[in-house]
């Protein structure tokens, strides 16, 4: 029985998950579940799969489920969160927060000893190099969960990273592709939410509709695997059956297929190095007909752009970046400004920041809280 712990056990990726562990109650047990505000969705997972320790982000919410299960030890807030990464028992902790909240808990359950299946792709956006570091200093494996990244890592099986030439990153293009800049200016947050491919939580929607998503893949995928942003393509790929490939020194290219499903990477970051069967469907190559490829409109996407840019000059420039994302997608969201000022206000946010070195968590975080000073 793998133990396995879940932040942000309410959202897509968590449920996900859980719905993989309740086909396999014999493979997994569960031993932590967090979640935000979904106290309801939450208080379902705690009877289905009773875990020892929940934590919540208000604290009358974790008063009340204290009331309700008193057997169960419940946390709240930030520090409840980290305290869940580090002391949680557990095989493998699923990162599946969503956001630059992410990081501090990956840090906390690295320093503990903990493998993680990281989901939370803003952990490496704005951590990068120093989680990398610190999880070969622990000893931790970092699974990748995002569909591009775990595509590489299974076509990496049995070869090895120093043999990589090229890393292709496949795109679905979003809800806008084709679209011009013209055409962008007028779109709604209805229209954003409606991915073609994927069904997924609102900020990683808005994030694949601007294709800031596969600038954060980008990023990434430099640290998860060890390779010069030079070396990591974009492909428009409108079907999502190609989940990413790798180009080796003999020009051998490896890929990895199936549905779009995130059930199938879950599973993956959950049993490595085994697989287990699942009720996901198979791709049916005839009815497909074709596979399409196209270049990404940079022009048109500049967070994909930007993103290369942020990671080319490195420092700061990531956290900068993902600070303003986040703060200009959920402006977006509530309504407060239209989609094209995401892309355009990180490009000037980006041009006015001078860059600092980061070493450490603290200089991540006060990067962090200072773009969202500027921009709330
Ligand atoms: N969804 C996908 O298919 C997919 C694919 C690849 C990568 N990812 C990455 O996986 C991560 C999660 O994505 P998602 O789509 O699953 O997001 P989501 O559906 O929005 O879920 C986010 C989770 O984080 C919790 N959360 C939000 N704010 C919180 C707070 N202040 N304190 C504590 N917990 C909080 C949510 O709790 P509540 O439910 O209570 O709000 C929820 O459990 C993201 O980094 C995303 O980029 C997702």
């Amino acid at each position: 029985m793998k133990k396995i712990s879940i932040l942000g056990s309410t959202g897509s990726i968590g449920t996900q998950a859980l719905d993989i562990i309740s086909k396999n109650r014999d493979k997994f047990t569960v031993k932590a579940l967090t979640c935000g505000k979904r106290v309801e969705v939450l208080t379902k997972q705690i009877e289905a799969f009773n875990p020892d320790l929940v934590c919540v982000e208000e604290e009358r919410d974790a008063i009340k489920l204290k009331k309700r299960f008193r057997r169960l030890e419940v946390l709240w807030g930030e520090s409840g969160l980290k305290e869940v990464a580090s002391k949680a028992e557990c095989d493998i902790l699923l990162n599946s927060l969503v956001g630059m909240r992410g990081l501090v808990p990956t840090y906390e359950a690295i320093k503990s000893g903990k493998n993680i299946a990281l989901a939370n792709k803003e952990t490496l956006v704005t951590g990068g190099k120093f989680i990398i570091d610190e999880a070969k200093k622990n000893g931790v494996k970092i699974l990748p969960v995002d569909s591009e990244h775990s595509a590489i890592f299974q076509a990496l099986q049995g070869n090895s990273e120093k043999d990589i030439k090229r890393i292709y990153l496949t795109a679905s293009g979003g809800p806008f592709r084709g679209y011009t800049l013209k055409e962008l200016e007028g779109v709604t947050l209805e229209q954003a939410l409606r991915h073609p491919n994927w069904s997924m939580g609102s900020k990683i929607t808005i994030d694949s509709a601007t294709m800031m998503n596969k600038g954060l893949e980008v990023i990434e995928a430099r640290w998860l695997f060890d390779i010069e942003p030079e070396y990591i393509d974009v492909i428009v790929h409108k079907e999502s059956i190609i989940h990413s490939m790798v180009e080796y020194k003999d020009h051998s290219i490896i890929a990895q297929l199936g549905a779009p499903d995130m059930r199938v990477p879950i599973s993956y970051a959950l049993t490595y190095p085994e697989r287990i069967r699942n009720d996901v469907p198979t791709v049916d190559f005839f009815s497909l007909g074709s596979l399409t490829f196209e270049k990404a409109d940079t022009k048109v996407f500049r967070c994909l752009d930007l993103a290369y840019e942020a990671i080319k000059k490195g420092k700061s420039y990531p956290v900068v970046l993902n600070a303003a994302n986040e703060v200009l997608v959920q402006q977006f969201i509530e309504g407060k400004i239209s989609f094209i000022d995401i892309q355009r206000t990180i490009e000037r946010v980006m041009e006015e920041h001078v860059a600092v070195n980061i070493i450490g968590l603290s200089d991540i975080l006060s990067i962090d809280q200072e773009i969202r000073g500027k921009l709330e």
